[in-house]
This record gives structure tokens, C-alpha cells and sequence, in this order.
């Protein structure tokens, strides 16, 4: 006849038993969990998460890598599409507009997307990037619809219109009469432009004020320099101050121009201000440059400051 035993005192085998068997099915519990929660292998993470760099990681805070997907959004139809059509607009739109633009440029997650391509709108020319090929010429552009003070009218077709209808929203608003000294300057013009300056004022002094050939926005015809026309057109060294340089500095984001030199970025751009001097962004990219506060292009898209030449 087999006794019943108190546990207290249970043969060895079973105090083995007694342990082991909850130890086991927690192991088990633990596996199936670990099984269905799927947690991906680091090399399975290390394919899906494109690291920024350390440079860009520090203008980023609060971004959260674990998101980036190398493949989206330069996949889309929407993107390439519109890259293919060389509508600029609509690409920064198919990225879901200029901050998302902005940030997927900065991840490191917009492979499409060359900020030293002359012929987009997202280009960036300072005294670190010089266009390539130096001398470059852009394939297509327009006379530019507003009052001129030289007879170099050429301009970007897209920004032409901008202009256009930014120099008629500024006429409605009273605040004067927008005229136009020039935008497009090829690469020989901005050689006697250069040239001349440091004639007149040294090396130095020029490189404060005139972009050296091959460095210039002007070039890329994005570039447009704006006078004051309320009575009579001025030179662009009397533009700022006047109220068509406050309705300028104010509304020009609107239109997709940004004020590219400003007071207090000399640091950064390596020119004295210049608030004549308007780039065309578009309309994406200049609203989230202005919701930003941006003061530099350079920032903007967490490029180097370019306060000097490499040589
Ligand atoms: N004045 C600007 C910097 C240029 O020459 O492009
Ligand atoms: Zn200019």
C-alpha cells in the first residue's frame, strides 16, 4: 500500500520535480513570447535604420531614427514622377511638403535629392560649393515680366513667374514699385563683375560682396537681384530700408524667394548683407524655411557654414 507523502517530506525525485517543472514552463512562456514578439536581429535593424551622422544628429533633436526608410519617399511615383517631369514644386510636395523634405534630407533618407545640382530648386552654391561644372549654364530660361535697370533680363521660368506675381501682390499693397537690376549673370559676366570689384576694393573687400566665377547663385538662375522703382529705380545698395524692402523681407516667402544674405549671417554665408539679393526656392521649401526661422540656407539643410573659400 503506497502512503500518500507530505510535501515536507517528498522523496528527492520529486523535490527535482516540484522545481524543475515550473522552471521549465516559465522558460517555455518566456520562448513562445520572445517567438511572437519577433524582436529583429542586429543585422536585421543595421538594414532597416540608416544612421544621420554625427554631424547630422546634432540638428536634429527629437527625431526618431527608428522611422527612416532608406527606400521611401525618392520611391514613390509621386517623387519620381515629378523629378522626371522636373517639376520641383510637386517633388518637395510628393515628400509631404518642405519640412518633410528638409528632414528626410537631413536623415540621410532622400537619395534623389542633390543639393548641389544646379538645375533643381533645392541648390545650394556658397564659397564651399561651387557649381559643377563651373561654367555651368542653365538649359532653358525666360525674360524676366517686371521693370529692368540693365538690359540682362534672363531668369528661371518658375521663379520668373514668382516674381511676377510677388511684384504685383507688393504694387496691390502699397508699399511701392518693385524693378529689376538683374538674376541670370553667366559665368564671363560674373568674371568682369568680380573682376571689378577687386579692382575697386581689393581682394578682401570684393569677396565681402561679389561671388568669385563659378560660386555665384546667379548662375544657376535662381538668383534675383531687386531695386526700389516708388520714384524712379534706385541702385541695389539703396534698396534696403526702403518700404519695398520691408514688404520684401516680410512676404517674399510667400512667392518662394528667400532674402539670401542676411544682416547677422556673414558668419555663415561669408557675404555682407544683402537684401536685394532674392533666391528662388519655391513655395515649399521657402514656407517651411520661414516656419523654421531660418536665416541661412546653409542651416536650413545643416550644411557647414560657408564664411570662406577652401582656397
Ligand atoms: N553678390 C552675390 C554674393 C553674388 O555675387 O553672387
Ligand atoms: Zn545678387
Amino acid at each position: 500500500m503506497r502512503h500518500a507523502m507530505h510535501p515536507r517530506y517528498a522523496s528527492p525525485r520529486s523535490r527535482v520535480l516540484t522545481i524543475a517543472l515550473p522552471i521549465g514552463l516559465a522558460v517555455t512562456a518566456l520562448g513562445a513570447l520572445w517567438a511572437f514578439t519577433e524582436v529583429p536581429s542586429v543585422a536585421e535593424v543595421a538594414e532597416e535604420v540608416v544612421p544621420p551622422s554625427p554631424a547630422v544628429v546634432a540638428h536634429l533633436p527629437g527625431i526618431e531614427f527608428a522611422s527612416v526608410d532608406a527606400a521611401a519617399p525618392c520611391a514613390t511615383p509621386e517623387v519620381s514622377d515629378a523629378l522626371a517631369a522636373g517639376d520641383d514644386e510637386a517633388v518637395v510636395a510628393g515628400f509631404g511638403g518642405g519640412v518633410a523634405f528638409r528632414d528626410a534630407v537631413l536623415v540621410g533618407n532622400a537619395p534623389c535629392i542633390s543639393l548641389t545640382d544646379p538645375m533643381h530648386h533645392w541648390v545650394v552654391v556658397n564659397k564651399l560649393q561651387a557649381l559643377a561644372p563651373v561654367d555651368y549654364e542653365p538649359a532653358a530660361m525666360t525674360e524676366a515680366p517686371i521693370q529692368m535697370t540693365t538690359a540682362s533680363r534672363l531668369i528661371d521660368a518658375d521663379a520668373a513667374a514668382a516674381l511676377g506675381n510677388m511684384t504685383a501682390a507688393l504694387q496691390n499693397s502699397g508699399a511701392g514699385e518693385l524693378g529689376m537690376n538683374n538674376a541670370y549673370r553667366s559665368y564671363r559676366l560674373q568674371v568682369a563683375n568680380y573682376s571689378s570689384q577687386v579692382s575697386a576694393a581689393g581682394q578682401a573687400e570684393a569677396d565681402l560682396s561679389s561671388a568669385r566665377p563659378g560660386f555665384s547663385e546667379h548662375q544657376t538662375g535662381f538668383a534675383v537681384d531687386v531695386v526700389a522703382c516708388g520714384s524712379g529705380c534706385g541702385e541695389i545698395g539703396a534698396f534696403g530700408g526702403t518700404a519695398e524692402s520691408d514688404w520684401i523681407a516680410a512676404h517674399a516667402w510667400e512667392y518662394g524667394f528667400i532674402v539670401r544674405y542676411e544682416a547677422g549671417a556673414t558668419s555663415v554665408t561669408g557675404y555682407e548683407p544683402e537684401p536685394w539679393h532674392l533666391r528662388y526656392i519655391g513655395p515649399g521649401l521657402a514656407s517651411a524655411y520661414h516656419e523654421g526661422g531660418f536665416h541661412t540656407l546653409e542651416e536650413f539643410f545643416g550644411l557647414p557654414a560657408a564664411p570662406d573659400y577652401a582656397h
